[in-house]
């Protein structure tokens, strides 16, 4: 089935004789036994869908995480508060005291703040390896290394990893992987299948960007297929309290059946306006996996067959013009918001410093010019265009 169709027809049973497009919605922090025999027979550490107490879920919790284990072809979903929750959860469910974690050179730069923060007050070290280097990968494992981080594509800098390459060092060293997959959003490719017999341990998702589609909710997922991992996942998320209120577990059901219809409207409208700005004599670069000349772009079409690219690029603003006249380009946009996330109907635009984001690993290149990321909205891409015009003859001309 389509995951299109696979979104709409889910196995969700409403009570006897109602039925409508949109599931129930159950709301509880307590959350009643019929008895004591029952109530002393439901463990809050169980695996299974455990009726307990509201941080533990309801049947909306555990209809969405069903539904998004179906849609990234995993086994078992447990939902957090955020995209970052989600990465947190996982660090501290499998890193212990002495263990090493091992981040991209362009991983989304809250998880290095993490590693660099929280994690290292536990006693867990991190470092970098370059993620368009596989052999850089291995060299880093040593026999501290617990867990290796992955992101296709990266952070910012958009370039694709050798997903099989990276997980085969991984697999025969023994090490557990887990992938940032926000960007595929399970629609671009099966994070638990990149190749037959090999793919993620972990896959973590930003619900945030396309399955909430608003710009209005924070949530995030990790799911895997692996029995004795989900039940490390889902004691530490036990413990540390994490719970996602139902109001935001409704939003995302009801925009998780146009999701993939989304999805490929901002993958359209991406690819037309990058198409675009790389004509211009003012861009230098555009970063965007599907481009020939981008970073990994070979990677992603092996991966994805050229059919899926998500609706967020970065292009490289010629060296000449200064920092000023960048902002001003970001400034003058109209349609474009100044704005972190992506994923939500309205455009979004950011100016980074690739040197203080990536420290001393700025590829060669990214050294000249100015970085500015997009995230396409919905809009009429003829009208995103136009601004785009209007504002880089403000800045530049
Ligand atoms: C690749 C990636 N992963 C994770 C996150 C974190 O998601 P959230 O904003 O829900 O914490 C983001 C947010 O921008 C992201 O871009």
């Amino acid at each position: 089935m389509d995951k299109t169709t696979q979104l709409i027809h889910h196995p969700y049973q409403p009570p006897e004789g109602y039925s409508a497009p949109q599931p129930g919605v159950f709301k509880a922090s307590t959350i009643f036994f019929p008895n004591t025999k029952v109530m002393r027979a439901r463990y809050f550490d169980e695996l299974g869908h455990q009726y307990t107490y509201g941080t533990k879920g309801t049947p909306t919790t555990f209809l969405l995480e069903e539904r998004l284990s179906s849609l990234e072809g995993g086994k078992y979903c447990s939902l957090v508060p955020s995209g970052l929750a989600a990465i947190t959860l996982v660090n501290f469910a499998v890193l212990r005291a002495g263990d090493e974690v091992l981040l991209p050179s362009n991983v989304y730069g809250p998880s290095k703040v993490l590693a660099g923060g929280e994690l290292s007050h536990f006693g867990i070290s991190f470092a970098s390896y370059d993620a368009m280097n596989p052999q850089d990968l291995a060299d880093k494992i040593s026999p501290k290394t617990k867990l290796v981080w992955l992101e296709a594509p990266g952070s910012i800098t958009m370039e694709f990893p050798d997903l099989p390459a990276l997980l085969k060092i991984c697999k025969s060293k023994g090490i557990l992987t887990a992938l940032d997959n926000t960007w595929g959003a399970g629609l671009a490719f099966n994070p638990f299948e990149i190749e037959p017999n090999l793919g993620a341990d972990i896959s973590v998702h930003a619900l945030t960007k396309y399955p909430s589609g608003g710009g209005d909710v924070l949530m995030g997922s990790v799911i895997t297929r692996d029995d004795a991992l989900f039940k490390l996942i889902k004691l530490c998320h036990m413990r540390m309290g994490y719970h996602v209120g139902v109001d935001d577990i409704q939003s995302v059901l009801r925009s998780l059946p146009s999701m993939a219809l989304r999805y490929k409207a901002h993958d359209d409208a991406a690819r037309q306006l990058a198409t675009w700005l790389s004509t211009r004599a003012e861009v230098l670069q555009v970063l965007h996996p599907a481009f020939e000349g981008s970073p990994g772009h070979d990677n992603w079409k092996a991966l994805c067959k050229t059919d899926k690219a998500a609706g967020l690029f970065s292009i490289m603003f010629a060296a000449k013009y200064s920092s000023a006249q960048v902002d001003k380009f970001c400034d003058t946009l109209k349609y474009f918001k100044l704005g972190y996330s992506w994923g939500g109907p309205v455009s979004l635009v950011v100016p980074y410093d690739v040197k203080a984001i990536r420290g001393g690993s700025v590829p060669n290149t990214l050294k000249n010019g100015h970085l500015v990321r997009f995230s396409i909205g919905l809009e009429a891409v003829e009208d995103l265009q136009v601004d785009l015009v209007q504002a880089m003859t403000a800045a530049f001309q």
